[in-house]
């Protein structure tokens, strides 16, 4: 059907075009029929424009226009008209005008949607996600997309700028462990071998060291077969980063400098720089997480010395584990950890008791409060406290009268990490986080090297196999690897982890002592990582770098609370994809093919 081109977008028609010819082109976004009279919301990605259909203006594009429906795409030409005052609608940009129209044309009808295109849509998500092309018409969601093609856009000039290269690395390649589970491909020309879909380039980006390409980045898709949450999809995007001949803080300024510009560019919020820093122990300690929220207090605070002569049997126990602080925070010791919720006292049973079954989903025991009164403690466990604990407790807490006292006790680790959840949880129950908060971006900085796991009795790389150690504890790989450093770090955003990366080692003889720690022979190791190994013996630099997880990102800046909000195709969180019903069944020709077969 000949149609002619649009003069303007509809998001684009302001008071100075009155009296302009012009042709609008786009979706019905609604009709309204007032009888002698029929409005349109023509929508396009840029916005709405009312068009009006009078008869004695063109009888034939009225007669036309009452047969439009949500959804019909539509060319329109007509003159732009000021709208009488009390009919200017200031939701709209285009709302102080409108277009009288002279001209239809039907360019394709459509079928009532399943849900209708608007931005506050009750529609179950699952039917939104089958209906994945409908739903990206809602202008919500797509200026979540915009949003994410001008991030792309900044980082792809910042780093061009900064002399880094983007090369791309394979997505078919060998299968390492690298934490998550791989997303495995069958191989029809080699019977019985597989390639993994990456999940990340990490291997490949030292390499490129290696080839001495100095400065890498890559805006890169990722594969992680694991479980996923909200913030979490199988494929997902990273900046990815590498750099030669550097520490550190280069790689801190590097990213520093990319985060103010985002700052700047989405949020006109000025970053001032160096951002904080928190070493992983005192992220741990403080707030229960290696990712804190800063947007708020609320500090947890360790009661073991308070409490080290208690008769109090919960907090006895718990004691008896050890005094563990002396030691390295991944280690299993106990604890008593407090936590103030600063006016709380006033809070029913009812929702302290919520407060309670929150740790105890968790794994807690229990949950010991006690209400700051002005004339002492009100408790269930004063009784069992002595009045040096409990003025102790108070003055250590620094708490106030009125104020809720919350104390967990257990083994340091989880004990920690359900402090860190419970005090996520009274910040949202308080709604200590306001729109307005100004936003927390911080490092956390010297990762445990190794994690212990309890079940194998073995310990596995927190970040990954090539993470360098800090190098004034690298004696202690033989000795006490539970006790060494890395040289890691993590970028933290409003309590997300938005990025991670680490220096690595790029001596072979290091790379082995490693492996050995982590219970990997040699043969494994040459099995597995072989072409890294062989590399570093060519010379290798002195390398560093991170890896952003872009989705996540973009997420924050848009303020959106899913990850699939912000990826125009994405996964659900059983790792499916609605639209297009994939994973789905394939035939068994193609399944002999890649020498397969599907047992019951
Ligand atoms: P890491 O595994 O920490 O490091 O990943 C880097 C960042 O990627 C994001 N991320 C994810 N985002 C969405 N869905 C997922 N399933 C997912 N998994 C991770 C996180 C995370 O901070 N090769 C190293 C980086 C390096 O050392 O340079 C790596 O991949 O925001």
């Amino acid at each position: 059907m000949k149609f002619n081109i649009r003069t303007h977008t509809c998001g684009e028609l302001r008071e100075q075009n009155i009296g302009e010819k012009v042709i609008l082109n786009g979706w019905v976004d609604r009709r309204r029929d007032l009888g002698g009279l029929i409005f349109i919301w023509l929508r396009d990605r840029y916005g709405i424009t009312q068009v009006v259909f009078e008869p004695d203006i063109n009888k034939e594009a009225y007669e036309l226009a009452k047969k439009l429906r949500s959804e019909f795409v539509i060319s329109v030409e007509g003159t732009v008209r000021k709208r009488p005052e009390d009919a200017i609608n200031k939701e709209l940009e285009t709302g102080s005008v409108d277009v009288l129209a002279d001209k239809l044309l039907i360019l394709n009808e459509a079928e009532t949607p399943p849900f209708s295109i608007k931005d506050e849509t009750d529609a179950f998500e699952d039917l939104r996600l089958k209906y994945r092309y409908l739903d990206l018409r809602r202008p919500a969601l797509q200026q979540v997309l915009l949003l994410r093609h001008r991030m792309y856009q900044l980082v792809r000039k910042y780093f061009d700028e900064k002399n880094f290269v983007e090369i791309e690395t394979p997505v078919l390649m060998k299968s390492t462990p690298e934490g998550a589970r791989d997303y495995l491909v069958p191989s029809r020309v080699h019977k019985g071998k597989f390639y993994a879909l990456p999940q990340s380039p990490q291997q490949y980006k030292q390499l490129l060291m290696v080839s001495g390409f100095d400065r890498y980045f890559q805006i890169v898709k990722c594969f992680r077969d694991e479980d996923l949450r909200a913030d979490r999809q199988p494929e997902f995007t990273q900046i990815d980063v590498e750099m030669s001949f550097i520490t550190k803080e280069e790689v801190f300024n590097v990213v520093e400098g990319l985060m103010k510009l985002l700052f700047k560019n989405v949020w006109d919020v000025d970053l001032h720089q160096p951002i904080k820093r928190l070493s992983y122990d005192e992220a741990m300690t403080r707030y229960g997480s290696d990712k804190p929220d800063l947007r708020f207090g609320m500090e947890i605070h360790i009661l073991n010395e308070v409490f080290n002569q208690t008769e109090f049997k919960v907090f006895k126990e718990a004691l008896m584990m050890e005094d563990g602080m002396k030691e390295t925070i991944n280690l299993k010791k106990g604890i008593v950890a407090g936590i103030v919720a600063p006016g709380c006292a006033s809070f029913s049973r009812n929702q302290i008791d919520g407060l309670t079954n929150f740790v105890k989903g968790l794994g807690a025991k229990g949950l010991v409060w006690l209400k700051v009164q002005e004339n002492g403690i009100d408790s269930p466990t004063a009784k069992f406290l002595s009045d040096g604990e409990k003025e102790n407790l108070l003055s250590e807490l620094k708490a106030q009268p009125n104020d809720l006292i919350l104390i967990l006790a257990g083994n340091k680790n989880s004990t920690l990490n359900q402090m860190g959840s419970l005090r996520l949880e009274l910040a949202k129950r308080l709604e200590l986080i306001k729109p307005e908060t100004p936003p927390s971006l911080l490092w956390v900085t010297d990762f445990p090297l190794f994690e212990y796991d309890e079940e194998t009795k073995r310990f596995y790389a927190m970040h990954h196999p090539f993470t360098s150690p800090r190098l004034e504890e690298i004696d202690l790989l033989e000795k006490d690897p539970g006790k060494i450093k890395a040289q890691a770090y993590d970028l933290v955003l409003n309590g997300s982890e938005i990025a991670g990366g680490s220096i690595r080692i790029h001596n072979s003889e290091l790379q082995s002592r490693m492996f050995k720690a982590l219970g990997i022979s040699d043969e494994e190791a040459n099995q597995k990582f072989g072409f890294l190994m062989n590399a570093f013996k060519y010379g290798a630099p002195p390398h560093g770098g991170i890896a952003f997880g872009f989705d996540r990102m973009v997420m924050l800046f848009a303020g959106v609370d899913s990850i699939r909000d912000t990826i125009a195709f994405p996964k659900t969180a059983s790792a499916m994809s609605l639209m297009d019903e994939c994973p789905s069944s394939v035939s068994e020709e193609q399944l002999k093919e890649l020498h397969l077969k599907i047992k019951d």
